[in-house]
């Protein structure tokens, strides 16, 4: 089983690093493998990757939660 990663940057996109299958909002699925930035800050003009737009528009946003990690389900 591959692990697929994903990392929310404060003030950037979501860093997704392995397998995945993005899937738009009919159902079509796009098969990824690798590293991949998809915008969070709704600027970019390629959608939904990050195009490096939100350093431009110096979008700011912070993310950290406090609620305590839960094991994956199975
Ligand atoms: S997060 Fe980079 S362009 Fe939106």
């Amino acid at each position: 089983m591959s692990t697929t990663k994903i990392r929310v940057m404060n003030s950037g996109p979501l860093h997704v690093t392995g397998e995945f299958d993005l899937v738009d909002a009919d159902g079509n699925r796009y098969p990824h493998q690798g590293i991949f930035s998809l915008c969070r800050c709704g600027k970019s003009a390629s959608k939904p990757y990050c195009d490096g737009a939100h350093r431009a528009e110096r979008w700011e946003c912070t993310v950290k939660s406090d609620a305590p990690l839960r094991p994956a389900a199975s």
